[in-house]
């Protein structure tokens, strides 16, 4: 059944461009790579015209933004005027766009750039303004006609209805519009915000079932490019100083537990790239740009751009970092270790390197060492890993010991290990509880455990999908009639093969149950609809069948 995963994955992502085909994982030629470029949401909110987008222009190409290859300018909610035209299109607001938006789509293409639009599934914008239900034809032939390629299709103001419920009504107006797009006649990027809607509230503080969350993830990928998948960043000025980071820390929160979605044409996007804000620091600045770069995720950034300092600048314009975000595998990292203190995540690249980005999520300097076979590697080799700051590269041989300010994070990238293994942390993506070896009746039990960064905390997989704790790698989780249990590794025995699949189910071969959070064991039982229990986040590069 692995071998068949690993088929089903290469059939995905051997699907070329279809012209006339749009918006789904069915055609990932249409965004191979995460999109990178402005938008003036978090950053200006409502306070958007044209000389913004014309002088944002401007800057872009003259400090070199455009050409380290943010070349996307996306307007946000509050371009248009408060009701349609009497022959049903939208009107532009032309106070703030006194030459109109195709003018400006013009402008902004003749130097470089792509042009993106905002509209909402609702019957309204988040902002009052006419949303697109029952308009969406109109409104794709409309954007088309203005020079827009990318729509960020928002999700408020959206009610039960017909005999649908929440989920099946965003699952409604999402597919209305997948429909619409792809019988346009270029392809548009389709940015969803619906899954945002059920994610849960700021820190998962409303967060006390996630089926429907899950539900919707598993929609996204099928209708287009993008799920804006939890709240926004904290917009500009609204907030208490410490609240910017714990917004950045609370979005990457929310992105660690849906790796398992993204794949070449599709990505998690956790929100905007914060740049200008006096209220985090330049370590803090740096380490959510490195971290989104190590998720793949989109790099847009929202900030007033000509006033970004020759610092910001650097850092959003390192070539190295960039390329692990735009890397062909489109791979998210996934979390190696967590302790409170310290996040390791990892995830391969697409020439074979390995990536290993360390965060320092305390309040201290501090110091931590990084054991080599955590990140999937192998110890006795030696490696060669660059230092994608400072661009200097040393040799590293069984762990690498790192020094890191509060709140900063460090990345490498590892050249070419001649062998690595999926490996890392495996939890349960509602209760965030860690799957651990041992100990509560011995230490062949299984049990779910807070994250402690443990070595029987951190699992390796194997090709034929055996799952071995780094405290006993000579031991594999097996299922049997009564549960889950560590036993002697036997690559024979069926009842130690695992299938991972994108709903975050993590299935026996020889019973096809499913693995479940009992907490404080783990256990087995029959599968159901994406159910908290049985929805699990595994180590990137293992075999996902979609
Ligand atoms: C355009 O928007 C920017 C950002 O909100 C603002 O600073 C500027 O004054 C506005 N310009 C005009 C002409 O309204
Ligand atoms: C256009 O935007 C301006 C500035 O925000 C606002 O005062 C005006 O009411 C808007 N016009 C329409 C027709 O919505
Ligand atoms: C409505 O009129 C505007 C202005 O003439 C035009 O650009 C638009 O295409 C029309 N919309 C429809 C749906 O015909
Ligand atoms: C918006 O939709 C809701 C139900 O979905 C409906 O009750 C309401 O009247 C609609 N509002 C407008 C302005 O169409
Ligand atoms: C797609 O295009 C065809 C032919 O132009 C049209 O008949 C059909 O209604 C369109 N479907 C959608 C969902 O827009
Ligand atoms: C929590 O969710 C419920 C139901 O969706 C909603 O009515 C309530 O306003 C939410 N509370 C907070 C604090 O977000
Ligand atoms: C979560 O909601 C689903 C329906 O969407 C329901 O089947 C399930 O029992 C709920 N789980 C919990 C723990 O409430
Ligand atoms: C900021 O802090 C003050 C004082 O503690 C509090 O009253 C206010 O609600 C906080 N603002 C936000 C947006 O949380
Ligand atoms: C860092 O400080 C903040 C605010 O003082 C506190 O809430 C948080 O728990 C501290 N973090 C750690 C990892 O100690």
């Amino acid at each position: 059944m692995v071998k068949i995963a690993k088929m089903l994955f290469a059939l995905v992502m051997g699907v070329s461009s279809v012209p006339g085909v749009s918006a789904s994982i069915g055609n990932p030629a249409i965004l191979p790579t995460p999109p990178m470029g402005f938008n003036n949401w978090a950053r200006f909110m409502c306070n958007l015209n044209e000389t913004l987008f014309t002088t944002t222009a401007d800057a872009m190409k003259a400090n070199g933004l455009l050409a380290a290859g943010y070349n996307r300018l996306n307007l946000d909610d509050c371009w248009m005027q408060y009701s349609r035209a009497a022959n049903g299109s939208l009107q532009t607001n032309t106070t703030l766009f006194p030459h109109g938006l195709p003018w400006l789509a013009d402008y902004v293409k003749s130097r470089g750039f792509k042009f993106g639009v905002y509209q909402d599934s609702g019957n309204l914008t988040c902002g009052g303004y006419p949303g697109s239900k029952g308009y969406e034809e109109t409104d794709a032939r409309d954007f088309e006609k203005m020079g827009f390629d990318y729509l960020k299709l928002d999700g408020c103001n959206v009610a039960e209805e017909q005999g649908r419920n929440l989920e099946q009504e965003y699952k409604y107006l999402y597919g209305k519009w997948h429909d619409v797009l792809t019988n346009s006649s270029s392809p548009m990027i389709f940015s969803q915000s619906a899954p945002a809607y059920f994610s849960g509230g700021p820190d998962f503080s409303n967060q006390t079932n996630n089926s429907d969350w899950y539900r919707v993830m598993d929609w996204v990928p099928k209708y287009g490019e993008l799920a804006r998948h939890s709240q926004d960043v904290a917009v500009y000025g609204l907030y208490n100083v410490s609240q910017y980071w714990e917004s950045i820390m609370t979005n990457y929160g929310y992105e660690v537990l849906l790796a398992r979605y993204q794949e070449p044409g599709f990505y998690n996007d956790p929100d905007f790239i914060i740049s200008d804000w006096p209220w985090l620091t330049l370590d803090e600045k740096k380490s959510h740009f490195a971290l989104w770069a190590s998720f793949s995720a989109p790099l847009i950034i929202s900030a007033y751009i000509p006033d970004l300092t020759s610092k910001e600048l650097a850092y959003l314009t390192n070539k190295d970092i960039i390329a692990i975000d735009q890397d062909p595998l489109a791979l998210q990292a996934t979390l190696v270790s967590q302790d409170g203190t310290w996040d390791v995540l990892t995830k391969n690249l697409a020439n074979g390197d390995r990536l290993l980005t360390v965060l320092n999520r305390g309040n201290h300097s501090a110091v931590t060492n990084v054991d080599l076979r955590r990140v999937g590697l192998r110890q006795g080799d030696t490696y060669q890993a660059k230092d994608l700051w400072t661009g200097n590269t040393k040799s590293i041989k069984n762990s690498i010991n790192i020094k890191l300010p509060s709140h900063a994070t460090a990345i490498y990238r590892v050249a070419e290990p001649s062998w690595i293994i999926p490996t890392g942390m495996i939890f349960n993506t509602a209760s965030k509880r860690c799957l651990t070896a041992g100990p509560a009746s011995g230490k062949t039990s299984l049990t779910f455990t807070n994250c402690k960064a443990t070595d029987n905390q951190v699992w390796s997989i194997s090709p034929e999908g055996q799952i071995s704790p780094l405290s006993a790698p000579k031991t594999c989780i097996m299922a049997d009639s009564g549960g889950v249990l560590l036993s002697s590794c036997d690559v024979d025995e069926e009842t130690q093969e695992w299938i991972y699949y994108r709903t975050g189910n993590l299935k026996s071969t020889s019973t096809e149950q499913c693995f479940m959070d009992l907490a404080p064991m783990a256990g087995m039982g029959t599968c159901g609809d994406e159910m908290d229990m049985q929805v699990f986040g595994l180590p990137s590069g293992v075999a996902i069948v979609r």
